[in-house]
């Protein structure tokens, strides 16, 4: 990666002090971009994508016929929820058109939506949402949680993962990431103002990526760290009313 295109901004100065990311410019080399800020946790960075579909897939207990990733990106988790929910038929939406016009291209039994104020696209049992909220500007993010409480089904899930600002390494992968230069990291009281505000039911806030990959004997360890405020993200589960 050349000098000019990465930008280095300290990571709660958000896009006030920062510009507003538009990842249509950086949907052809996203998965680069995310190689380069992670590969010292994670040689695969495909790693991060199967470890939180497998997680919420683990614990799911109710049927899914209906999932929807909310700003899905390039659509890197869409065939990962289609392999753990192969009865399902799977969502995404974006803000980005560029990034959606990649993710039609790898997924072409998922169906994609530019996301917009008032967009209907039926109720769902299952709004998986990776790695978002944190480029939503943190005035809107009150709205947007209603709009995604409004589109889940009577008793879906919702399961939202985030950076954790307390994890160090965490905030240094941000910091070097050109396109989390506009990120403003939520805590998890954060989130689980969002889900009240919402009403959402909050089921569980847990802890997860604690250990490398590279370290994968350790792996079976981290179920029971959940607690433990230092895992590289953070899962937070709700239900719908
Ligand atoms: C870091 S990427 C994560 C993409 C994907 N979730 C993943 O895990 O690979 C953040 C994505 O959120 C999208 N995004 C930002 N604001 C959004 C919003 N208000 N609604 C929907 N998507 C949004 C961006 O366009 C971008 O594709």
């Amino acid at each position: 990666m050349s000098g000019d295109t990465k930008k280095k901004l300290p990571i709660q100065a958000g896009p006030q002090a920062g510009e507003k990311i538009d990842f249509d410019d950086y949907s052809a080399n996203y998965d680069e971009l995310l190689h380069e800020s992670t590969k010292l946790y994670a040689e695969d960075s495909e790693y991060f994508a199967k470890y939180k579909v497998d997680l919420v897939r683990q614990s799911i207990r109710s049927p899914v016929k209906r999932v929807l990733e909310y700003g899905c990106g390039t659509g890197r988790n869409i065939g990962y929820l289609q392999a753990a929910f192969p009865e399902a038929k799977i969502f995404g939406t974006d803000v980005s058109s560029e990034s959606l016009r990649m993710a039609r291209a790898n997924n072409s039994n998922a169906e994609f939506e530019l996301e917009a104020p008032g967009l209907d696209m039926g109720r769902f049992d299952l709004i998986f949402i990776a790695s978002v909220f944190h480029h939503i500007l943190p005035i809107d993010r009150k709205v947007v949680m209603k709009s995604l409480a409004a589109r889940l089904a009577p008793q879906g899930t919702i399961d939202v993962f985030e950076h954790n600002p307390f994890n160090p390494v965490t905030r240094k992968i941000v910091n070097d990431c050109p396109f989390d230069a506009d990120a403003v990291l939520l805590k998890p009281e954060e989130l689980r103002g969002l889900f009240r505000h919402a009403a959402i039911r909050l089921d569980r806030v847990s802890y997860c990526l604690f250990v490398p990959p590279r370290l994968s004997w350790l792996i079976p360890l981290e179920k029971y760290l959940r607690w433990f405020p230092l895992g590289g993200q953070y899962w937070v589960r709700g239900t719908g009313s």
